[in-house]
């Protein structure tokens, strides 16, 4: 009995031991030693469909649920791109006001792109993410690589250009760096949103080769190369299909094609339908109110299209849920990827390298565009009275421009870059002309006289031994601002007017254009010296005041050409259809020939050539050589060439090299660009610059194959500062 009695509690005991035990397991979407796949398995066979369906769409305008039950976390994001924006309220567009939410405000994208230094991309996402994690972001809502078309496009100046090239160089480093922190980036807005006007509708018909040639290549490098965690769909349509669930663009190229593993993001209300939403691709739908673009409804986000209308349809057996499973999986993947990541660091918010980044880049992107009679550098001491005239010296620019508005903590304008560095008595200001009050959905009316303001720069100018005009654009609607485009090219608020009139009472005045597009000059010739500036974010006046004063030598190249009136541009001189559009439709009739590729081919020379900008020092190139004379398709052509540095100060230069084929059966561009290098060097310093093309890179996109051709040609290599200026060429054979 005794015997009898041992043995139960010996099998209670056990059974308690192992109940105990499978209490304690570790489930496995939860166990950090299973691979990814499987505890993405697990946790989806957990839920519940009305949890799935939750994970799918927004809670707040800028945050998703997770799965509250199981432990998965709710995601966060924020524009994006070019800092951390601001935090808002949960459910307007009110900024939150909060007390700890200033970030580093890094210099717009454009100006990335001039750097022509993919090391200070990396290290720009790096920054930002770092600065991400830090505000508890898993989603930075950026980079942005639409492809610049025309002047007009409110957005440029958060893209990189016109060229899919450089793009493409730049993106995928910004996007390796964001990420190295645990917080994916979102590159935007995929795809064909090259303008703002009519956004919201307009649908884009383009050619295969120009979305294959142009289009695409930044956002095939963002996934390919970069391994971009999320994607966001544009607001326009493509083949009548809105880009956001779009089966063509999201289902066929992005997701099967290229093989994109993340989360396919909506712009905020850019999704439209459900059945769409569902099947075509999208993952998550985020928004502005509720149903899309619809303005008014409060706390709506069960009336989403991937919410109770997707859950619905699952219900009723209308759509299977297999297509809420796939979506998980990828949200799933996307928190494993990032706040599931236990080993993630902490991030940092406005340390020092962040600043002195914030720097860097903007020294680095500011192109030098004229400089007669060395107007630039203006050392100091050279002149006694310096005046500076002009908003933008003054005006807050990372403020304005839509959803890349930023709080830096500081925010250093050019005025005080420059009395920091001439000193408070050596300089007057007088601000010459005013735009109206900020604001994003109106243009208000400017509280000043603009005759008096005139006047009084007229009279500042006068009495100075040197003028420096700081103008351009200002993030104001149809300044550079989301949500509709600049009405012209010309300069705003009665600028030309005014450096007319500074130029005739004293000659000794230069021009900093601060913008993200190509302005229209027509007082070039009368003026020595012209910067292209950019929104330089939260060190703008330090990093002018550095280059002005010839601190730090300019390197930046233009990522857009500058045509010399806007007809010229390629979208504008093939007239209304091309663009703006009908309303309905827009056709890119210009094709593959956006930008450089369209000036050289046409021989409609622009003002300033894309890749342009000259420096403080000058540079001699060698003549440009390759290892052999003939490849085959899957060699890669090494080019060397050397680059002197002839002058007295040290410099970088930026070198391009060039592609153009001798005699195409398809219709190819004069050039296109096809690898460039940032070369420093010391005065007087030689140095040898080696580059390696792949000759699968000199292929035209063939539309009646649909895929990517290679000759057999002779294709001429060219070295070049710019697309304009070619030092050297070098023809080798392509025989397959
Ligand atoms: C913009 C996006 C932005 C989103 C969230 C939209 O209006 O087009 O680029 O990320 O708002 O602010």
């Amino acid at each position: 009995m005794q015997r009898y009695k041992l043995l139960i509690s010996v099998i209670f005991s056990v059974g308690l031991l192992l109940n105990l035990y499978s209490q304690t397991e570790v489930p496995v979407y939860l166990d950090e030693g299973k691979p990814i796949k499987d505890r993405i398995e697990d946790a989806l066979s957990r839920m519940t469909l009305e949890e799935k369906v939750a994970m799918c769409h927004a809670q707040s305008k800028f945050s998703t649920p997770g799965c509250p039950r199981l432990g998965i976390p709710e995601i966060w994001m924020s524009d994006g791109p070019h800092g951390v924006r601001m935090e808002f309220d949960w459910d307007d567009w009110l900024h939150a006001g909060w007390t700890n939410d200033s970030c580093t405000a890094y210099p717009a994208l454009t100006c990335l792109a001039a750097t022509f230094n993919p090391d200070l991309a990396y290290r720009y996402g790096y920054s930002l993410g770092e600065e991400a994690r830090f505000r508890k972001k898993d989603i930075i809502l950026g980079p942005g690589v639409n492809i610049y078309r025309t002047p007009l496009s409110g957005r440029n100046f958060e893209y990189m250009g016109e060229d899919p090239y450089l793009t493409s160089a730049m993106v995928v480093p910004y996007i390796q760096g964001v990420q190295k922190n645990g917080v994916a980036a979102c590159m935007k807005h995929f795809v064909l949103n090259n303008q703002e006007k009519w956004r919201d509708t307009i649908n884009v018909v383009v050619s295969d080769r120009a979305l294959n040639e142009i289009y695409f290549p930044a956002f095939k490098a963002g996934v390919q190369k970069g391994n971009v965690w999320a994607v966001m769909g544009a607001y326009n349509k493509y083949k009548n299909q809105y880009c956001s669930h779009n089966e063509i663009l999201i289902n066929k190229i992005l997701k099967t094609d290229w093989g994109f593993d993340g989360v396919m993001v909506t712009d905020w209300g850019s999704a439209h339908n459900t059945d769409e939403a569902a099947r075509y691709g999208l993952d998550l739908e985020m928004g502005s109110w509720t149903n899309g673009l619809t303005w008014g409804v409060s706390s709506a986000y069960d009336n989403y299209y991937l919410a109770t209308p997707f859950l619905d349809k699952i219900r009723s057996g209308e759509l299977p849920e297999s297509l809420v499973d796939e979506k998980v999986r990828r949200i799933l993947l996307l928190n494993f990827r990032t706040n599931m990541d236990r080993s993630r660091t902490y991030g940092r918010k406005l340390t020092t390298e962040h600043k002195s980044l914030a720097i860097r880049v903007a020294e680095e992107g500011i192109v030098l565009l004229k400089n007669e009679n060395n107007f630039f550098p203006i050392l100091e001491g050279k002149y006694k009275k310096i005046a500076v005239i002009g908003e933008n010296a003054i005006k807050k620019l990372t403020q304005g421009g839509g959803s890349s508005e930023l709080k830096p903590k500081e925010e250093v304008s050019p005025l005080q870059g420059i009395i920091n560095r001439y000193g408070t008595e050596n300089v007057v200001y007088s601000m010459g002309y005013a735009s109206g009050a900020p604001d994003y959905n109106n243009v208000l009316p400017s509280p000043f006289d603009a005759d008096s303001l005139l006047h009084a720069a007229v009279e500042v100018a006068r009495s100075a031994d040197v003028v420096i005009f700081i103008g351009g654009l200002n993030k104001n609607k149809h300044q550079d601002c989301e949500g509709d485009d600049r009405l012209n090219m010309d300069l705003p608020f009665g600028q030309d007017k005014l450096i007319g009139e500074l130029l005739k009472v004293n000659k000794n005045t230069g021009v900093i254009i601060v913008s993200g597009n190509a302005v229209s000059m027509p007082w070039l010739d009368k003026v020595d010296g012209v910067m292209q500036s950019w929104y330089l974010g939260s060190e703008a006046g330090t990093a002018t005041a550095n280059i002005i004063s010839g601190n730090t030598n300019p390197s930046g190249k233009l990522p857009f050409s500058i045509p010399k009136k806007l007809e010229d541009n390629s979208a504008h001189y093939l007239g209304e259809k091309s663009y703006p559009g009908d309303g309905t439709n827009q056709y890119y009739l210009d094709d593959i020939l956006v930008g450089y590729r369209w000036h050289d081919t046409k021989k409609i020379a622009p003002l300033f050539p894309f890749g342009y900008g000259l420096s403080y020092t000058t540079f001699e190139y060698g003549k440009i050589s390759t290892d052999k004379k003939k490849y085959s398709e899957y060699e890669s052509v090494r080019v060397s060439f050397t680059l002197t540095n002839k002058g007295k100060v040290d410099g970088a230069e930026s070198v391009q090299l060039y592609m153009s084929q001798k005699s195409p059966s398809a219709m190819r561009p004069a050039k296109e660009l096809k690898g460039f290098d940032k070369v420093f060097l010391k005065a007087g310093e030689t140095k040898v610059v080696n580059m390696t093309v792949e000759v699968k890179d000199f292929a035209f996109y063939d539309e009646k194959t649909g895929s990517w051709v290679v000759e057999n040609d002779d294709f001429i290599l060219h070295n070049a500062a710019s697309s304009g200026d070619v030092k050297s060429s070098i023809t080798i054979k392509i025989l397959n």
